[in-house]
């Protein structure tokens, strides 16, 4: 009995200082498992249990207990600050300096030319027009044929453009969406305004862009005269410029429409007495418009002795130039940030 104590006591002791010893965390399991495992010296020692008697085997049962909880205690310890450290290594390695400055994203704005196009198809919307965008390659057909403009018609060499075929081309007016638009309604009443983007072989100046948009509007309907189509450009332009701009019509000529204006708008430098803006005129052309041209209804099989419209074109760059005072038409496709921040749509 004694013997056996002096063992266990002696394997405490050895057991002890070897956990204690272990430098890491797979020495300190190693350790456990070759000493505190089932098949280990200590557990087997609890056979020796049965050659006590009375008093002893509880003895003997009790010490082999105890040392096996203190071992066990030790081992989780130990096992304890190996594991802190771990954790304290991983912290570290992870640590992220919070008082670093982000970076720093900015929003984004919308260009001038898409503000003044959402502000004039807001205007025609209020007034009951449905949005209907055309397409940007056109045919021959739709782009001039069906707008009036016959092969050889002086007129096409003003629009002179981007052909991808013969009879294919980058469209150089929104205006053929005229012609989807009734072809769309067979013969119904039709009120739409298409925005669009458009393309000519200009040169590039201050006010000419072989990109640009405008904004289509047609209203095809019974006893449709000129009073509509003046009352309702005078309270776009009083909506887009401000309620003391007026208009004057003044006499012009497109193929597609009959009669044909030029719509003009007071100059809100002076008033339209006269400045260095308006060149001394008064008033600025701001688009141009007129009476649906009958070929054009014939052609699109609207009867022009019973249904008569009124159609505009609308420049949105030229708007968006004198809306906001901008000298050169170049300055809203250039990027230029200082430029561009500007305008916040509202
Ligand atoms: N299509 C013409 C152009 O690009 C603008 C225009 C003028 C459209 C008169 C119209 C209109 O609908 O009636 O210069």
């Amino acid at each position: 009995m004694e013997q056996a104590l002096a063992r266990l006591e002696q394997l405490k002791e050895n057991i002890s200082e070897e956990i204690n010893k272990a430098a890491s965390k797979n020495a300190l399991v190693e350790v456990r498992n070759m000493h505190l495992s089932k098949k280990a010296e200590i557990n087997n020692m609890m056979a020796l249990i049965k050659n006590f008697s009375g008093a002893d085997k509880a003895r003997f049962g009790q010490a082999i207990n105890d040392i096996r909880q203190s071992l066990n205690e030790l081992y989780d310890n130990r096992m304890r600050v190996f594991l802190d450290d771990e954790v304290s290594v991983k912290l570290a390695s992870e640590q992220i300096d919070i008082s670093l400055p982000g970076i720093n994203y900015q929003a984004g704005g919308t260009n001038p030319v898409f503000l003044v196009r959402d502000e004039i198809l807001d205007i025609f919307i209020s007034m009951g027009y449905e949005v209907k965008e055309g397409r940007d390659v056109e045919t021959d057909h739709y782009n001039f044929e069906l707008m009036n403009i016959p092969k050889n018609h002086p007129s096409r060499d003003m629009q002179d453009s981007f052909y991808i075929s013969e009879n294919l081309l980058l469209r150089t007016h929104t205006s053929p969406a005229q012609a989807r638009a009734m072809e769309e309604k067979k013969g119904e009443m039709v009120k739409v305004v298409c925005p669009g983007k458009c393309y000519r072989r200009d040169n590039d100046d201050m006010t000419h862009s072989h990109q640009f948009g405008q904004i289509e509007g047609l209203l095809v309907g019974k006893d449709i005269n000129l009073a509509h189509l003046k009352a309702t450009l005078d309270l776009f332009i009083k909506k887009m410029f401000g309620p003391k701009r007026e208009i004057r019509l003044v006499s012009s000529y497109f193929p597609f429409t009959e009669p044909s204006v030029e719509v003009q708008v007071s100059c809100a430098e002076c008033g339209g007495k006269g400045c260095p803006t308006c060149k001394d005129t008064g008033y600025i052309e701001i688009l141009g418009a007129g009476m649906v041209h009958p070929n054009v209804l014939k052609m699109s099989g609207y009867d022009p002795n019973i249904y008569s419209g009124f159609a505009f074109g609308i420049g949105i760059e030229r708007v968006a130039m004198l809306r906001y005072k901008v000298d050169d038409i170049r300055r809203f496709y250039q990027n230029d940030v200082r430029f561009l921040k500007q305008f916040v749509r509202k």
